[in-house]
């Protein structure tokens, strides 16, 4: 048994999104602008209104999967397929967005704990313009399992025999959210080549190092995730997935192979094209 060590920390880079709401990112930040095959972390957290009611109006993806889970609040998805989600607190969206989907993402609350993450995962260059599609998840429908010292819910990948609903063949991603006990660990063997944990409750130590919350450890080789929490407990994120290593040219919300194909995809937004079939609602 290796462990995998704290490789690189990533403190969190406060940042307007959307129609002015604050995210912590940390993947998809100049001190990390991508983790291949991941582009994007985003958490969202916040008990205060002004810096969530204002939400995601609509807005375009191309070239990757949004995959969208949800802590606390109440958020409703609409896009360009014709699909219309209810996000719900413990709720999960995966969204491929391939060759172009225009979509919102709101908040139906006006007040309370909105908390969750959304992370980008890329597409390989051969599904990059292939059809769009949406996947959404109840809460029941995420596993929970009662681990040692504290509870684990499956969201990809699978620990202890609890598989998550969610299937990504391409880059055969893990993401786990777990909870420990004060003074507690969790081991799980860990074989993607890049993996993370962020702690959004509490504080942990890593392989005998201090983590902090909100901030991203970037884990190296080994393979095992080995995690203790503080004496608060802590609340953390697990995802982990096997890099594409192909070029990754991102402008924005299109991320492609080249410069020409973020020409093209400008182009088609532009021209009205993005979306090659739009359903009724988002017909203009
Ligand atoms: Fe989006």
């Amino acid at each position: 048994m290796i462990l995998r060590p704290i490789q690189q920390l990533i403190h969190t880079t406060a940042v307007a999104e959307g129609a002015g709401v604050t995210v912590r990112r940390t993947i998809g930040t100049a001190a990390l602008r991508n983790f291949d095959p991941f582009l994007m972390l985003d958490h969202f957290g916040s008990d205060n209104p002004d810096e969530y009611i204002a939400g995601f109006p609509p807005h375009p993806h191309r070239g990757f999967i949004t995959f969208t889970y949800m802590l606390d609040g109440h958020m409703l998805h609409e896009d360009s397929m014709g699909n219309r989600g209810d996000l719900k607190s413990g709720g999960a969206q995966w969204m491929k967005a391939a060759s172009g989907v225009i979509h919102s993402e709101m908040p139906q609350q006006t007040e309370g704990l909105m908390r969750g993450f959304q992370l980008w995962i890329n597409l390989p260059a051969s599904e990059k313009m292939s059809d769009p599609a949406y996947q959404e998840y109840s809460p029941a429908a995420i596993p929970q399992a009662t681990i040692s010292g504290g509870t684990i819910k499956v969201l990809l990948g699978e620990h202890a025999g609890v598989r998550g609903p969610i299937e990504d063949p391409l880059t055969q991603v893990e993401y786990f959210d777990v909870a420990l006990q004060p003074g507690q660990s969790f081991e799980h063997s860990s074989r993607p080549k890049s993996a993370f944990v962020y702690v959004y409750d509490g504080s942990a130590t890593l392989a005998g190092n201090p983590l902090p919350a909100h901030a991203l450890a970037v884990l190296g080789n080994g393979d095992t995730l080995q995690i203790t929490s503080g004496s608060d407990g802590a609340r953390f994120i697990y995802v982990a997935g096997n890099p594409l290593g192909e070029p990754i040219v991102q402008y924005g919300p299109f991320v492609m192979n080249s410069r020409e194909e973020i020409e093209q995809a400008l182009a088609d937004y532009r021209d009205d094209k993005l979306v090659q079939k739009k359903a009724a609602m988002y017909g203009r």
